[in-house]
């Protein structure tokens, strides 16, 4: 007769608990509840913004990590940093653009006839890091509107371990409060070598090769661009050429290096290159499926 009593007291002291799990579980996000909690950060994550604004997974803030989120622009100047530029007079037809675009540490000062003035991303490789803070009043005060997005490998730009570059962009974070830098996760860092994989059959690391920062640049204004004009990038086939007459690799470095000596060498490297020309071939094939305008020089579209 005793039995029953004290075993309908157990049943209601467990419920007792159980109720009182489940009202705190869901809001403190106690463990076994973490699941739970976890689809509710997902959903938090997913939540539309503000109207007119995407949203850019790929590229987070340093040192928040919140993804960039910002209007898609019409069209898009996509500035290389040859040697093409020199004589161009893109200057004016380039800061016409809605969004600019440029490349680690390519200057515009003393340049605005050929490359234009304005700045609104500024894709850096990581190796490029040390150039930009070499001169940081001109990067980082005069450009100070600039989005700055870094590329990388995880080893060295994670945000969870601290990889070394990750803590010098912290570091620049705290000099340049407003500095708007952004970092490409693992995630993205591995979806773009899966592109390359994709269009040219071959694995980029296997084949020892890095991505250059042309092709981040590319894969962002994909993304964010309706219309793209990219401005002093040669085709895949320009440097088998030998009749054109040779131009500096990077326009700022005059009388240095040849660009179409170092994108050959670079093509041909076994390991560590970039694979300028390759990427060419591929920047034409996208070309032709979306709206990418070469010019200076212009590549003939069919
Ligand atoms: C910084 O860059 C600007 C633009 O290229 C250049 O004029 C200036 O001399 C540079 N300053 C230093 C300290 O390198
Ligand atoms: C590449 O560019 C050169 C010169 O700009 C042009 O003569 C040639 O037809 C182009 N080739 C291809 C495959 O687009």
């Amino acid at each position: 007769m005793q039995v029953f009593p004290r075993l309908f007291l157990i049943l209601v002291l467990l419920c007792a608990c159980w109720v009182l799990y489940l009202l705190l579980g869901s809001r403190f996000c106690v463990p076994w509840f973490q699941l739970r909690c976890w689809h509710l950060e997902e959903e938090e994550r997913h939540m539309p913004t503000a109207p007119g604004l995407a949203r850019f997974d790929g590229y987070v803030s340093v040192p928040d990590g919140k993804p960039l989120a910002r209007a898609q622009c019409r069209q898009c100047a996509v500035v290389s940093s040859s040697g093409q530029m020199l004589g161009s007079h893109s200057g004016m037809e380039i800061d016409q653009k809605e969004c600019v675009l440029r490349m680690n540490q390519a200057p515009t000062q003393g340049y605005e006839e050929d490359v234009g003035g304005r700045c609104t991303f500024r894709v850096v490789s990581h190796t490029s890091i040390p150039l930009l803070l070499r001169n940081q009043s001109y990067f980082f005060k005069k450009f100070r509107d600039t989005v700055y997005i870094i590329w990388g490998p995880t080893r060295l730009m994670s945000r969870e371990k601290v990889g070394l570059a990750y803590r010098t962009l912290l570091k620049m974070k705290e000099m340049y409060p407003s500095l708007r830098l952004y970092t490409l996760t693992e995630k993205k860092m591995a979806h773009c070598d899966e592109l390359f994989q994709l269009e040219t059959g071959k694995n980029r690391m296997k084949s020892g090769s890095f991505l250059s920062t042309g092709w981040f640049t590319m894969v962002l204004a994909m993304e964010l661009c309706e219309q793209i004009f990219v401005f002093g990038m040669v085709n895949e086939s320009y440097c088998r050429d030998k009749s054109q007459s040779p131009v500096p690799y990077h326009y700022f470095e005059k009388g240095r290096l040849d660009e179409c000596r170092m994108y050959l060498a670079h093509e041909r490297a076994t390991r560590g290159g970039h694979r300028f020309i390759t990427e060419k071939a591929v920047f034409s094939r996208w070309a032709k499926k979306r709206n990418i305008i070469f010019t200076h020089p212009s590549w003939p579209s069919d």
